[in-house]
């Protein structure tokens, strides 16, 4: 199978329609996801990327019925991730002589994986490969975007990005091309893929998306290593991804909680209605941790001015749930957000101050002291909570 990108590219890769979760279990994709391999045929024949290691017979197959092994001139590693890195022992099993063109990171991270001295070109930002009939790939390294050997290659002539797992989305569509598919879902699992992965490299993001605008290079379209192909004005998704890189924000307030018996959800839902009567404006999202997909909720945190987490107390500490998914957020380090705690207990009542000092330690400006009810709130709990809540609105709007 191939599908036709543009002039003499075809999309070779693997549509995962049934993958559920990604890097282990730790991110959901409800929408499946695809590795997208691509092959330019010029006067040289070029693979750029391959596919997980699952799909690599299956994977290898097809580019010698579609293209000829034999017929490869080089395979261009833009990321040695193994969802993209995976098929390479079955290809290099059977073309052993085949040059890999990657960045000194990607010598280490290929060899690291899979113990093989193969026949490695290294490349630096700057660096081409001439493919013949006056196009060649150009590198850019794209250091800890997401790992440190991540490089993006552009292709002069049909100025076509491969981007890697920039730009891309766990997104499965027989629809190779972003102008044939759902707008909203696509962006929707765009933004879900940049809050749950690059969040943490925000800064380098905006430094490497100024230094590629800087070169003044036409990009006509953005070839992903997962998801769809960004089409029809690709620098859309560039722009988006400056807005996501600089503390990106809605007018929103999510509350993330925990709840035994129902008393901290009571909370919960006293702090939301507090919220909503002092500032009606303002987008408010409860979310159970419990029952809530963790990186679904962690895409509304990204979105988020200000986070409200409850948890009751449970063995002087919070629910497992709760520190998990805080666990997820100190590492995905965000930037200027406020956070407020709340939560019931029986005896001890520790979970406040325990989320109070997780939240700090994860990067929020705490707007309130946080608040506790002992067993069921009493009527007079349930209005000092929304006392709380209109607080944290006040707070959510100052600068
Ligand atoms: Fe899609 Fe970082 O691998």
């Amino acid at each position: 199978m191939k599908i036709h990108v543009k002039n003499h590219i075809d999309w070779v890769g693997r549509i995962d329609w049934e993958l559920r979760n990604f890097h282990g279990m730790e991110y959901s994709t409800h929408r499946g996801s695809s590795y997208n391999a691509y092959v330019v045929r010029e006067e040289k024949t070029v693979l750029i990327d391959t596919v997980w290691a699952p799909y690599d017979r299956q994977f290898v197959d097809n580019l010698d019925q579609e293209v000829g092994l034999a017929n490869l001139d080089a395979v261009v590693m833009n990321h040695s991730e193994v969802d993209h890195s995976g098929s390479l022992p079955e290809l290099m099993a059977r073309r052993p002589d085949l040059p890999i063109y990657c960045t000194a990171n990607g010598v280490k991270i290929l060899k690291g994986l899979y113990h093989q001295d193969w026949n490695f070109v290294t490349v630096k930002t700057g660096d081409s490969l001439d493919v013949g009939n006056g196009k060649k790939l150009v590198f850019v390294e794209m250091r800890m975007l997401h790992w440190p050997d991540s490089m993006a290659s552009y292709l002069t002539g049909d100025e076509v990005l491969f981007s890697n797992d920039a730009f891309g989305q766990h997104f499965a569509s027989e629809f190779l091309f972003s102008d044939k598919v759902d707008p909203a879902e696509l962006m929707a699992e765009a933004l879900k893929y940049y809050a749950n992965i690059l969040t943490p490299f925000s800064a380098l993001v905006v430094a490497k998306i100024k230094e590629v605008l800087a070169l003044g290079l036409p990009i006509d379209l953005i070839a992903p290593s997962h998801g769809v192909i960004w089409r029809g004005d690709p620098t859309r998704i560039v722009l988006k991804y400056m807005e996501w890189a600089q503390d990106y924000q809605e007018n929103q307030i999510t509350i993330l909680y925990d709840t035994m018996w129902d008393a901290t959800r009571t909370m919960a839902d006293r702090i939301a209605e507090g919220i909503h009567l002092e500032d009606p404006a303002v987008v408010v999202k409860l979310y159970n941790v419990g029952k809530t997909d963790k990186n679904d909720a962690i895409s509304e945190v990204f979105k988020s001015r200000t986070v409200v987490a409850g948890s009751p107390t449970i063995n002087h500490g919070i629910s497992t749930a709760m520190a998990a998914i805080l666990e997820e957020i100190e590492g995905l380090k965000f930037k200027n957000k406020k956070a407020a705690a709340f939560g019931a207990y029986g005896w001890s009542g520790e979970s406040v101050a325990k989320l109070n000092g997780l939240l700090s330690k994860a990067g929020f400006t705490l707007v309130s002291e946080g608040i506790k009810c002992m067993w069921n709130p009493t009527a007079e709990d349930q209005a000092r909570c929304m006392a709380i809540g209109r607080e944290i609105a006040k707070a959510n709007k100052a600068e």
